[in-house]
């Protein structure tokens, strides 16, 4: 029986990419370069299955063809932002993603941003690496303590779940959450948390904000200058969701004018171009999108994918389908 052609749109770790060529007649890019919107309009004509990561733009121009012959779209990744779900439907295809394995290492990313901003360790390193630490002193770089504070997670699905578990139980912090919809008692329990009904609410009551929503036109912007103007003074902002979810012109502002504490960022909107401003920021710590980076957290995200696609071409229902 011939096997489904498959295209990998980057390199993915070897085990996973031995495994797929296997199984598959799977076409690797052993380049990794990123595949143009054009590239990807090709891929969807020839190929069985298409398996873009977060640099893909699986848009609706990338989307524009008559009849692909991809049936599924097996992302690699949680987030799928980068893919126009209205074209998805159009041509009746199936779009999977890889939650639960990059989870822990997600959140152990936001809290690394959240100690490094708050203990200004970035300040630190970037300090000593040019030579010019001076010697301890009682005034030098001194922080914010985390520990014992008020976290406001927005977002509490798996990985701000994560994150309210490393707070808690590590930091011995408070934890408030705002979700769209009720989080079940059982779970905000577990990290004795408190769900508030909206942004207004959260904001002003939190020393650290840590944002863990879903990226796409629907949270564009959801932190803009006016909930950055509800936050306490030297409070601090973290974002390892996506990029698009803050207005990087007003978080530039607010860290600018100290209206703010600090922030840290792992992802950007139109990364990987960084906004000039940001690299202006002292108080910003940044890292160049690094959340399921772990070998462990990278082989499981591709089993994750190579299990989806043995479901579909099966005639299985795919444990990931999220379109
Ligand atoms: C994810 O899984 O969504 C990561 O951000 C990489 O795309």
């Amino acid at each position: 029986m011939l096997k489904p052609k498959v295209l990998v749109t980057r390199r993915w770790p070897a085990a996973v990419e031995a495994k797929l060529a296997e199984d598959f007649d799977a076409v690797l890019n052993t380049s990794d370069r990123p595949l143009s919107e054009e590239e990807i309009r090709d891929a969807l004509t020839r190929y069985d299955a298409v398996l873009p990561t977060v640099t893909d733009k699986v848009s609706a121009k990338a989307m524009d063809v008559a009849k692909p012959q991809a049936r599924i779209l097996a992302n690699y990744g949680v987030g799928y932002s980068h893919i126009d779900l209205a074209s998805v439907a159009n041509h009746g295809m199936t779009v999977t993603n890889t939650p639960d394995v990059l989870s822990e290492c997600t959140a152990d990313i936001a809290m690394t941003l959240l100690l490094m901003a708050a203990r200004r360790a970035g300040e630190g390193e970037r300090e000593l690496r040019v030579g010019g630490w001076t010697g301890w002193r009682p005034t030098h770089l001194v922080g914010t303590k985390v520990s014992g504070k008020t976290l406001g997670i927005v977002g509490f699905g798996r990985i701000g779940q994560e994150m309210a578990r490393r707070a808690h139980h590590g930091f011995g912090m408070k934890i408030l959450v705002q979700n769209r919809s009720q989080v079940v008692p059982d779970v905000l329990a577990q990290v004795k948390a408190e769900q508030v009904e909206n942004l207004d609410q959260l904001m002003p009551e939190c020393d650290f904000i840590s944002l863990h929503c879903p990226g796409g036109a629907g949270n564009r912007h959801l932190i803009n200058t006016r909930m950055l103007n509800l936050m306490k003074p030297g409070a601090f902002l973290i974002n390892t969701a996506r990029g698009e979810v803050i207005d990087e012109q007003a978080l530039c502002q607010a860290l600018m004018f100290d209206t703010i504490g600090g922030a840290g960022l792992d992802v950007f909107e139109g990364e990987p171009r960084i906004n000039p401003c940001l690299l202006q920021c002292e108080n910003l710590v940044m890292l160049p999108h690094l959340g399921s980076a772990t070998r462990e957290a990278r082989e499981a995200m591709g089993f994750r994918v190579l299990d989806n696609l043995s479901d579909f071409f099966a005639g299985r229902a795919p444990r990931d389908k999220v379109a």
